[in-house]
């Protein structure tokens, strides 16, 4: 297998380490001897696994693709770069090019279209500024859609993780930008999920933390599924700031900058679930409307993961043999020698 060489870099990193979000572990080089990884926090915990996705310096990928105005041809449209058909993504991540029509929320009022070009590396346009480059999620409401945006992790056998990302929200109102883990099921209030979202409708320093749902079937707020959090030290969503969830066994923490801003043990998702991200709107009371010819933006420099998978086949057991790591734990304490403390 040839990869162009910034993809093998991402492959690079994968198996690396992470190096922001671990400024307190030891030498990068360490990391590969590394057996388990130690989260920080209140709900300190360990995890097996571990990758980590960069989109800083993709430079020969980045370009803003045109919008698509028509529904038709935005959900079968091909994907915006090679990066995104490269196996190092594949193996990980699925574009979405769903849409509402069928089950999508009840009170939706706008058709909305999932669609592969509107997730696309972007260049930082201060020139020579830092980093290079970005993943961009962009929604953009039409007269008759809101195209819309999302990747789901190929793998729905996440169970337990701290995820984070470095990211940023801005455009018009009535968007959602979202960072959840998610079990479906047919029966709304049934469905697992721990979720992140910004809603452009809504203050600017504000995120909304849910263990889902959030509203009973029959349309009653279930107050104690969710936490509205003021950001840290004076931030807003539009500024760049490390986004975290840990989901362990009994409950679901968030982090912003690495400072705890909620905690929900009410609705604790319990099984084996998928990563999502995404930017959408579809008229609903909840991301409200946005107007016709306005966009919205989420923006990524990184993704990071630590987890356990129930999935022993394919996918995570490929990682932990890229990684070569993952095997030292034993009767559920890591190997000190061989665990990276991982803040
Ligand atoms: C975890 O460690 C990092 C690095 O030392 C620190 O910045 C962060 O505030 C810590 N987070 C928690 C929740 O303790
Ligand atoms: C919307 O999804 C349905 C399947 O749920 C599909 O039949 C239809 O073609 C899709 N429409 C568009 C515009 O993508
Ligand atoms: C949906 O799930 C809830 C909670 O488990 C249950 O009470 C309800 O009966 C289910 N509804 C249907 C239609 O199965
Ligand atoms: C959180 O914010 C949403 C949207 O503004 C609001 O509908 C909801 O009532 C708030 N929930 C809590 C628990 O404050
Ligand atoms: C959004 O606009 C549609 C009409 O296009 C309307 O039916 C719906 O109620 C609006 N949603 C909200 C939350 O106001
Ligand atoms: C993850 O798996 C390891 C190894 O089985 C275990 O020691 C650890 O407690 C698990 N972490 C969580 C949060 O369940
Ligand atoms: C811990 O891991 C190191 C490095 O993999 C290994 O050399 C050592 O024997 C292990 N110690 C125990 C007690 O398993």
């Amino acid at each position: 297998m040839s990869l162009p060489t910034s993809l093998s870099a991402l492959i690079i990193l994968i198996s690396a380490a992470a190096p922001l979000a671990s400024a307190a572990g030891p030498p990068l080089t360490d990391s590969s001897k590394c057996g388990c990884f130690l989260t920080n926090g209140t709900e300190s915990r360990y995890f097996s696994h571990h990758a980590f996705y960069d989109f800083r310096s993709q430079s020969q990928y980045a370009g803003v693709p045109p919008v698509i105005s028509d529904a038709a041809s935005s959900a079968g449209a091909p994907v915006t770069s090679k990066f995104f058909s490269s196996s190092a993504w594949t193996n990980d991540w699925i574009m979405g090019n769903w849409n509402n029509s069928q089950g999508g929320r009840a009170d939706a009022a706008v058709f909305m279209v999932h669609s592969p070009n509107n997730v696309y590396i972007e260049a930082n346009d201060n020139k020579g500024g830092k980093p290079d480059t970005w993943l961009t999620f962009r929604t953009q409401r039409f007269e008759k859609f809101q195209s819309a945006a999302e990747i789901e992790s190929l793998s729905k056998a996440y169970q337990f993780l701290s995820v984070r990302m470095l990211s940023r929200t801005f455009g018009g109102k009535g968007a959602i930008t979202a960072l959840f883990t998610y079990l479906h099921s047919e029966n709304v209030s049934e469905v697992q999920e721990a979720d992140l979202e910004v809603l452009t409708k809504g203050e600017d320093n504000i995120i909304h933390y849910t263990n889902q749902p959030g509203y009973s079937a029959d349309g009653k707020l279930i107050p104690q599924a969710t936490v509205n959090a003021t950001m840290p030290d004076g931030l807003k969503w539009t500024d760049w700031a490390i986004h975290r969830l840990d989901w362990t066994p009994t409950r679901n923490t968030w982090y912003v900058n690495g400072q705890q801003v909620a905690q929900i043990s009410f609705q604790t998702p319990r099984d084996p679930s998928k990563i999502i991200l995404n930017a959408w709107s579809d008229g609903g009371q909840w991301s409200g409307n946005m107007s016709v010819g306005d966009s919205a933006y989420m923006q990524v420099q990184w993704l990071e993961v630590v987890f356990n998978s129930t999935d022993t086949s394919a996918g995570h057991s490929r990682r932990r043999q890229i990684e070569g790591r993952g095997s030292s734990v034993s009767n559920g304490v890591c190997n000190s020698s061989s665990r990276w403390n991982f803040s």
